[in-house]
């Protein structure tokens, strides 16, 4: 089951083609991270889902239902975190949640209970009546996930949640949402240009630049794509000299080779171990290791976005 179909979807403003062709499938239970720079379309795709915009032109379902036509329904199965939150900041967290249980048609006894496992769930339980005016950009950001968490939704989209957050904070509200996910069993799509703090997280990334999705699939797919013609190897040695990255960089098929502290990146055109290991011999220093290095997701994306 897809819970987004898209194809062909376009958004243009005058002149701008903010989505100009994009593709897309998310499916049932998986969390899914769209990623790209500033400018790249993914706060514009994300209201063409919500039915907050309509494309130019395109298809698109989310959980079976055409955003344009049928906005209620979608909206009615959809938790939204925009990229800015709107809270009352002479409100606390909790009179802020009662005001959102009253729009979304909450009744009162059951949105007491609610607000409260929600904000438990969030961590924020404790500061439950201390004014949102208050609270850290981390704290907001959980009180709006607390938000989305209220009616239940069974499709939540996030854009840039960990945005203007320090790594601690962001490290928590990600721990949350792969919880949610595991709990709740909903399916969930971040977007966001943070990509090493995004991509342990999702089961599948899209790569979206200049309103295009450049690449698709998981962390290994891409990899795998990626590492056809390229090998990365990392060097661990006892003392990094001039002499040994020189012999390095004169071995037949090394591309490049980059040396940060007692580490060293090699990339390659072909498998140089046995040759690094000879070079390290020859150069007077201990081997510590030499191991094959997998891609991050930072670099998966540098690549796409140079082509
Ligand atoms: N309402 C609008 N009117 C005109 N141009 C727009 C509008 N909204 C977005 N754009 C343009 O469309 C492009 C894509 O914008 P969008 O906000 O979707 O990018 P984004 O990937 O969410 O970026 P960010 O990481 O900065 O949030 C940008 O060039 C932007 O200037
Ligand atoms: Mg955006």
């Amino acid at each position: 089951m897809l819970v987004v179909e898209a194809k062909g979807l376009k958004k243009y403003y005058d002149g701008v083609k903010a989505v100009d062709g994009l593709d897309l499938e998310i499916r049932e239970g998986e969390i899914y991270g769209l990623l790209g720079p500033n400018g790249a379309g993914k706060t514009t795709t994300i209201l063409i889902l919500l039915g907050l915009t309509e494309p130019t032109a395109g298809e698109v379902k989310v959980l079976g239902y055409n955003p344009t036509r049928e906005a209620l329904k979608v909206k009615r199965l959809t938790g939204y975190l925009p990229e800015n939150l709107g809270f009352y900041d002479d409100l606390s967290a909790r009179e802020n949640l009662r005001y959102i249980a009253s729009l979304n048609r909450i009744p009162e006894r059951e949105a007491r209970g609610k607000i409260q496992e929600v904000l438990e769930l969030v961590g924020l339980a404790d500061v439950a009546d201390r004014k949102v005016g208050t609270f850290s950009r981390g704290m907001k950001q959980r009180l709006g996930i607390a938000e989305v968490l209220l009616k239940d939704p069974r499709f939540v989209i996030l854009d840039e949640p960990t945005s203007g957050i320090d790594p601690e904070g962001a490290r928590q509200i990600l721990d949350m949402i792969t919880r949610l996910r595991e709990e709740r069993k909903m399916t969930i799509l971040i977007s966001s240009h943070l990509l090493h703090q995004i991509q342990r997280v999702c089961d599948r990334v899209g790569i979206i630049h200049r309103g295009k999705l450049v690449a698709q699939g998981s962390l290994g797919e891409l990899s795998a794509v990626m590492e056809k013609g390229t090998h990365l190897f990392e060097l661990k040695v006892s003392e990094v000299t001039d002499e040994l990255l020189a012999k390095l960089r004169a071995i037949d098929g090394v591309v490049s080779v980059d040396a940060e502290g007692d580490t060293v990146r090699i990339e390659a055109r072909d498998d140089v171990r046995p040759q690094v290991s000879r070079a390290v011999l020859e150069s007077g220093v201990d081997l510590l290791e030499l191991k094959g290095h997998a891609y991050t997701l930072e670099e998966v994306y540098l690549r796409y976005f140079q082509e």
